[in-house]
C-alpha cells in the first residue's frame, strides 16, 4: 500500500531536519532514547530567535509583565498543592496479544472513538477499540500513569527524599508570586513570564518532536482582579464577543476579555512569525477536557502534516499553545498549602467599596463567598470549614483584598519550532535546458526567526580583494546577527546551500562592489531567497535594513 501523502512529506522534513542540522536523535551513536530530541547548528538558532522573540514581545516590551527564571526541581510540596501529585496521569492500557503499550486516549482518538469515564470515575475502552498494532481486541483496562519524572535529592533514596522535574514552568511562576510583585512595582493587572524545561514521562513520545519527554515552555501568568472587584470599581464588567481583538485592556475588563485579549495577542504573535491565521487551527475545551483547574481554554493549533482529518476531510491541528483562565485556584493551592498569605491589598477596590449601596455590596459579597467556597469544596475542604474560610475571604473583599485570578498563555516551544519547520518547508523542481530535473529545498522562514539571517558570499574566492571586502561585511553584521560567510563552490551552489538553511537574504561581494563600476562602488548585491529577486545597496545601510526586516 502507498504511503499516505502526509507521511511522506514528515519524512522528507525529517530528513532534511538531520541532513541540514536542525534536529538530532538524542544519544544517536548509542541507538538514541526515545522521547528525547537534540536541535544541531541552525535548529539552536532557531529556537534561540522564538525564544527571544516570544521574551521581547512578552516581558520587555510590555509595562506590565515581569520576568522569571526558575529552578527545574523544586519543593515537592509544590507538585502535591499543584494538584500533579494526584492527578497529573494519562491512561495507559496494554494490548494482551502483542504487548504493545498505549495511551488509552490517543488509542481511541486513531480509530475515531472516544474514552468515557465509568460511574467510579475511572476510564472505560469503548466497544470495539483494537490494537493499532495487531489488531487484537484484548486489550487492558485503562489505569492511570502519572507523568512526572522522579528523582531523590541527596544520597539517600528515601521517600523524604523524593523530588519532579518540573512537568510544567508555570508553578514556579505562582510560587514567586509575592517576591515578584514585591520586587517588580507591578500592581494587578500584570503578568510573570518564564522560559524553561519541563519534563513529562510521556507514555508514548510520537510525532517526531512534537511529543516529547523533556522539552521547552514559554508560558505566562497573568494575574488579574476577580470579576467581583472589577464590578466594585468600575461598576460593571465589559461584556466581550466571543472572537476578535478587544483592544487595549481596559479597567473594567473582566476575565472573559482578558482571556480573548490574550488569545488574539498569541495569535498575532503567531502571525509575525510567518505563521498565518489559515495555517493555524482553534479549539475552544469541552467542560469534559478542561484541566482540573481551568475555567476555560482556548487551544491554538498548527495543521501538523500528521494531524488528523474531521468529517469534513479538512486537517484538525495539533495544539502549540493553551491559554487557560485558571481562576484563582493555583494561588489559592499555595496559600492553603503553604499556610503563606497569596492575597493583595487594592485600594481601588477598599475606596469603591465603601462607596457602594448596601444591595451592591451584598450582592458583591455572596458572589464571592459562593465562589470561594465552591473553590474550597472542591479542593476537598469539609463544608463547615469552606464556609467559615469562604465568609473571611468575602470580608477581606470588602475591605480590599482578594486572591488574583489568573489568565496562562502556555506555549510549547519545540512544538512551535515543529511548525515552523514544517510551513517553511517548500519543494520546487526544476527542470534545466538538457530536460535534466532536480528537487531544490527552500526553508521559507520568516526573517525574524530564520536561523541564519544573512549569507554573506565573495563572488570569487581566489581574489583577495573580494574576500577582504566580504569579511569587513561579515565583521560590520556579526555582532547583531548570525550571518554566515561561504566562499567554497559556484554562486549558484552557495544559493541553493542557503536556500536549504532558510537564509532570507544572500549579499554578494563583486568587481562592482570594488568600484569596476564607480557608481557601485561599496554596495552588495541582496539576492531575496523566496523569488531571487536582486537589488543593489550600499554597504553603509545594509545594517539597518537588514536589522528593519527581522526585528
Ligand atoms: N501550564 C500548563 C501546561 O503546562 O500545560
Amino acid at each position: 500500500m502507498a504511503e499516505p501523502k502526509e507521511n511522506m512529506q514528515m519524512e522528507k522534513i525529517v530528513s532534511l531536519c538531520k541532513r541540514r542540522g536542525f534536529v538530532f536523535q538524542s544519544s544517536e551513536i548509542y541507538g538514541g532514547i526515545n522521547g528525547f530530541w537534540d536541535y544541531g547548528p541552525l535548529g539552536a538558532e532557531l529556537k534561540r530567535n522564538v525564544k527571544e522573540l516570544w521574551w521581547n514581545t512578552m516581558t520587555r516590551q510590555r509595562e506590565d509583565v515581569a520576568g522569571l527564571e526558575a529552578t527545574i526541581i523544586m519543593s515537592p510540596a509544590i507538585w502535591k498543592a499543584s494538584g500533579h501529585v494526584d492527578t497529573f496521569s494519562d491512561p495507559m492500557c496494554d494490548c494482551k496479544k502483542c504487548k504493545k503499550r498505549f495511551r488509552a486516549d490517543q488509542l481511541c482518538d486513531d480509530q475515531y472513538l472516544t474514552l468515557t469515564k465509568g460511574a467510579d470515575g475511572k476510564y472505560v475502552l469503548p466497544a470495539g477499540t483494537k490494537c493499532t498494532s495487531c489488531g487484537s481486541t484484548e486489550l487492558t483496562e485503562p489505569r492511570p500513569f502519572n507523568l512526572m519524572f522522579k528523582t531523590y535529592v541527596g544520597p539517600v533514596e528515601s521517600e523524604d527524599n523524593v523530588a519532579y522535574l518540573r512537568p510544567e514552568t508555570a508553578q514556579a511562576i505562582f510560587a514567586q508570586f509575592k517576591n515578584v510583585l514585591e520586587t517588580s512595582r507591578q500592581s494587578v493587572p500584570f503578568g510573570i513570564g518564564q522560559i524553561g524545561k519541563a519534563f513529562r514521562n510521556e507514555v508514548t513520545p510520537r510525532n517526531y518532536t512534537f511529543r516529547s519527554r523533556e522539552f521547552e515552555q514559554m508560558e505566562l501568568e497573568f494575574f488579574i482582579k476577580p470579576d467581583e472587584a472589577v464590578e466594585a470599581i468600575c461598576g460593571s464588567v465589559q461584556t466581550v464577543p466571543e472572537t476578535g481583538h478587544p483592544g487595549e485592556p481596559q479597567p473594567n475588563w473582566g476575565w472573559q476579555a482578558w482571556h480573548q485579549y490574550w488569545v488574539e495577542e498569541r495569535v498575532r504573535f503567531y502571525e509575525g512569525i510567518g505563521l498565518s491565521r489559515d495555517t493555524l487551527g482553534f479549539h475552544r475545551q469541552t467542560p469534559e477536557e478542561l484541566a482540573h483547574y481551568a475555567r476555560a481554554c482556548v487551544d491554538i493549533l498548527f495543521k501538523f502534516p500528521f494531524s488528523k482529518r474531521d468529517e469534513k476531510g479538512e486537517l484538525r491541528g495539533e495544539e502549540l499553545e493553551g491559554i487557560a483562565a485558571r481562576s484563582d485556584f493555583d494561588l489559592s493551592q499555595h496559600a492553603r498549602f503553604s499556610g503563606k498569605p497569596m492575597g493583595v491589598f487594592d485600594d481601588a477596590l477598599r475606596t469603591a467599596w465603601t462607596k457602594l449601596p448596601k444591595e451592591k455590596q451584598d450582592d458583591l459579597w455572596r458572589r464571592y463567598y459562593e465562589n470561594r467556597k465552591r473553590y474550597l469544596t472542591k479542593s476537598g475542604v469539609e463544608a463547615e470549614p469552606a464556609a467559615k474560610q469562604a465568609t473571611e475571604d468575602a470580608n477581606g473583599l470588602a475591605k480590599g483584598q482578594y486572591i488574583p485570578h489568573v489568565i496562562e498563555p502556555s506555549a510549547g516551544v519545540d512544538r512551535l519550532i515543529l511548525a515552523l519547520i514544517t510551513n517553511a518547508y517548500t519543494e520546487t523542481v526544476k527542470t534545466d535546458d538538457k530536460g535534466k530535473s532536480e528537487t531544490i529545498y527552500t526553508m521559507k522562514f520568516h526573517p525574524r526567526v530564520a536561523p541564519i539571517k544573512a549569507g554573506i558570499l565573495p563572488l570569487l574566492k581566489n581574489k583577495p580583494e573580494l574576500v577582504k571586502k566580504a569579511l569587513e561585511v561579515r565583521d560590520l553584521l556579526r555582532p547583531w546577527m548570525n550571518v554566515y560567510y561561504d566562499d567554497s563552490g559556484s554562486i549558484g551552489k552557495r544559493y541553493a546551500r542557503q536556500d536549504e538553511a532558510g537564509t532570507p537574504y544572500c549579499l554578494t561581494i563583486d568587481f562592482d562592489t570594488l568600484g569596476e563600476k564607480p557608481e557601485l562602488l561599496d554596495t552588495v548585491t541582496i539576492r531575496h531567497r523566496d523569488d531571487g529577486r536582486q537589488e543593489r545597496l550600499k554597504i553603509s545601510e545594509l545594517l539597518g535594513w537588514l536589522l528593519s526586516k527581522i526585528r
